[in-house]
């Protein structure tokens, strides 16, 4: 049970990421980069295109009327492709794009060509709900993206309407297949809420180990905007790899699961490779298993029991133009009104350095001091 106050492992992950960060900073000396009070340096960006939505999450979305940020303050695809050049120039190389539902936001794909076409950026993915993106799949593909995470809480349908206020739980299946067969490298991602969706680890776990699909299991955060977190909806990291172990057996660490001699049913299996291995990177926040077997690929964000701060790489951009360093900055920093009051790019570059500098420790801090408490941003108006 997950208990506030508590973090695992810390100790170990500071002192690995104060390496880490160290040998980076070495190789990137004398070039300007992004890079905080903590040593973190900010390497990917999320790019929140619009704060509306055509679902109603309700570990998401604020309940009743939800207030939408005015049109005429929300960024248009050439102030976003500017921001996104200068951020470049300071060592950001990975975008991914986010809402709300991104989609909502119509021609996508256009601002999908020209942010790969900016000098610097190594990737540009993508995280929806799924709804639309079936039917536009070929079209971003096309247009350059690389990958797409695709949020899915349950296979129930009366339970994905209770989840999402939508009947959408076909179309959102039928993405993932449309996102894998065109190509894209496709991630689903959990969110777990005890007594909501807890039944279903199993089954997202099996599901992962019969088609190969990655899984990534998010521990529930207070970022709702409606004050429905509570720390005992939060069913952690360790229930659930003690949940999957019991009913479907062994995982491994995918980097050890590619060494694992027998899996399951005492099969060798030694040179059997996943096909998410070379996926592995320090800076996700997934911690990735995989049956001993090679097969199936599961992943968890233990964001409350193992926050990953310290490993942080990233900062966000809101569609109103707002610069967060932190998931859990509020308000941020206004970049829109620079952009519109013609700033130089130097100036712009000047001030997104200095707002790095002072990027908060992070969910981290708030939980060792004991302040956490509901609805510390919302999650709609950020993109995850
Ligand atoms: N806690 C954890 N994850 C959340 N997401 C949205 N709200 C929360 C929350 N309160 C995740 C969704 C989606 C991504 C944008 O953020 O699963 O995949
Ligand atoms: Fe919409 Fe995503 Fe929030 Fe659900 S989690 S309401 S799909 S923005």
């Amino acid at each position: 049970m997950y208990e506030i106050g508590k973090v695992d492992g810390e100790e170990i992950r500071e002192e690995e990421n104060r390496q880490q960060q160290k040998s980076e900073y070495d190789d990137r000396e004398g070039k300007n980069i992004l890079i905080d009070n903590f040593g973190r340096i900010a390497k990917k960006l999320r790019v929140s295109v619009t704060d509306r939505c055509n679902m109603r999450c309700m570990y998401c979305m604020p309940r009743g009327n939800v207030r939408w940020f005015n049109e005429q303050d929300i960024l248009d695809f050439s102030e976003i492709s500017r921001l996104v050049s200068i951020l470049a120039d300071l060592g950001i190389e990975r975008i991914r794009l986010t809402g709300g539902e991104p989609l909502l936001r119509p021609n996508l794909k256009n601002l999908i060509i020209s942010l790969t076409q900016l000098e610097g950026i190594k990737s540009v993915s993508m995280t929806t709900n799924g709804l639309l993106f079936g039917e536009k799949a070929r079209e971003l593909k096309d247009a350059g993206l690389e990958s797409v995470n695709i949020s899915l809480d349950t296979f129930r349908p009366d339970r994905f309407k209770a989840i999402t206020g939508i009947n959408g739980l076909n179309k959102v299946i039928d993405a993932v297949n449309t996102a894998e067969s065109v190509g894209l490298n496709v991630k689903i991602n959990t969110v777990v809420i005890r007594g909501w969706n807890d039944d279903e680890i199993t089954d997202f776990a099996k599901f992962s180990r019969d088609t190969g699909h990655i899984v990534r299991f998010i521990e529930f955060m207070p970022l709702d905007g409606s004050g429905f977190w509570r720390s005992d909806l939060v069913y952690t990291k360790r229930e659930m790899i003690e949940l999957i172990t019991r009913n479907l057996g062994g995982i491994m660490p995918l980097n050890h699961a590619l060494h694992c001699d027998l899996d399951t049913n005492g099969m060798n299996h030694k040179n059997n490779s996943n096909r998410y291995s070379n996926q592995i990177h320090k800076s996700d926040p997934a911690a990735l298993f995989s049956f001993c077997d090679g097969r199936g690929t599961i992943g968890f964000i233990p964001s409350m029991t193992e926050p990953f701060c310290a490993n942080c790489d990233r900062m966000r951009l809101t569609s109103d133009g707002r610069l967060l360093t932190c998931l859990f900055e509020n308000p941020g920093y206004d970049l829109r009104n620079l952009l519109r009051s013609r700033k130089s790019n130097q100036y712009i570059k000047k001030k997104v350095t200095e707002n790095m500098r002072k990027k908060p420790e992070g969910i981290i801090k708030i939980i060792k001091t004991k302040t956490l408490k509901p609805s510390l941003n919302l999650m709609h108006t950020i993109g995850g």
